[in-house]
């Protein structure tokens, strides 16, 4: 409960900004597709929407039917087959980032959307910052262990692309989100881009073990197995000296850009 009160205080912000965006209101059908936790589909039965949680996962339903109960619908189906719902609104938060096939998974919202209904989109835009992440990883120094932390990026990369699905975290940018909905039949598209580069704890920490055991996604590996696959102890020891310093003072450049996108099919 406590977890939960701290993501919904980072991410109800952007939660209420897609809800508006959707403009929702009271009895509209709201598809929520990859609806996780609940984030967005428990704001929009607050604002009196009938909301239809969709995931690929019993468990994120589960957990949204434990909360919401018989006020809502619950559907196990994919973002590239939704099945047979008649919405209003389509709503959907980093699960794009998830899905290969994009350009199947518009189709499918512009599918299920009655005429004049809208969608709301929010992702995170992974390509941004890629070329300094794959160079630096966000750090400001690298004095003499440029090559030893390109070996460590290099394995970092080699475990994502093994794991599959780094083309679809990192395939696109906010331009294609936008290609893809105008091919898929919305009209009145919108997009916002918010794009930043920060001086920022690399890790979001400035403890040098937390760092060590923390990884960008889910797919990645941690900094530390990364570390011990590409280098050996003594080579460790020296990029530990120049790192950790940085780590814990808190020094780190890092780029994040998300998108919103809005949109309506033709009534
Ligand atoms: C980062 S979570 C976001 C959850 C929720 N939308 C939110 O805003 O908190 C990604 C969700 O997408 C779901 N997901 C992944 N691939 C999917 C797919 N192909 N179709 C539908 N949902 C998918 C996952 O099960 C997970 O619940």
């Amino acid at each position: 409960m406590e977890q939960r009160r701290a993501l919904l205080e980072m991410l109800g912000p952007v939660r209420d900004e897609l809800l508006e965006l959707a403009a929702v209101q009271r009895g509209d059908v709201l598809l929520d597709v990859g609806c996780g936790d609940g984030l967005v589909g428990l704001g929009a039965l607050e604002r009196g929407a009938h909301v239809v949680f969709s995931d690929i996962s019993q468990t994120c339903l589960d957990d949204c039917r434990a909360i919401a109960g018989g006020e809502a619908e619950y559907r196990l189906a994919s973002a590239t087959d939704l099945g047979d719902v008649a919405a209003d609104v389509v709503t959907t938060r980093s699960v794009l980032i998830y899905v290969d096939d994009k350009e199947r998974a518009f189709s499918e919202f512009f599918r299920v959307l009655r005429p004049g209904g809208r969608i709301a989109i929010f992702e995170p835009i992974n390509r941004f910052g890629l070329e300094e992440r794959k160079s630096s990883w966000g750090f400001r120094e690298l004095a003499g262990v440029e090559e030893l932390m390109r070996r460590i990026v290099a394995v970092i990369d080699r475990v994502q692309e093994d794991a599959g699905g780094l083309d679809a975290m990192i395939g696109f940018d906010e331009r294609d989100l936008l290609r893809l909905a105008e091919e898929a039949g919305f009209v009145e598209l919108r997009l916002t881009l918010i794009a930043e580069v920060l001086r920022t704890p690399l890790g979001r920490t400035t403890d040098w073990n937390v760092f060590l055991d923390s990884s960008p996604n889910p797919l990645a590996p941690t900094f530390r197995e990364a570390m011990e696959g590409a280098l050996t102890a003594e080579e460790i020891e020296r990029v530990t000296a120049v790192l950790r310093p940085q780590v814990e003072r808190g020094e780190g450049s890092t780029r994040f850009a998300r998108a919103f996108l809005s949109g309506r099919k033709p009534g």
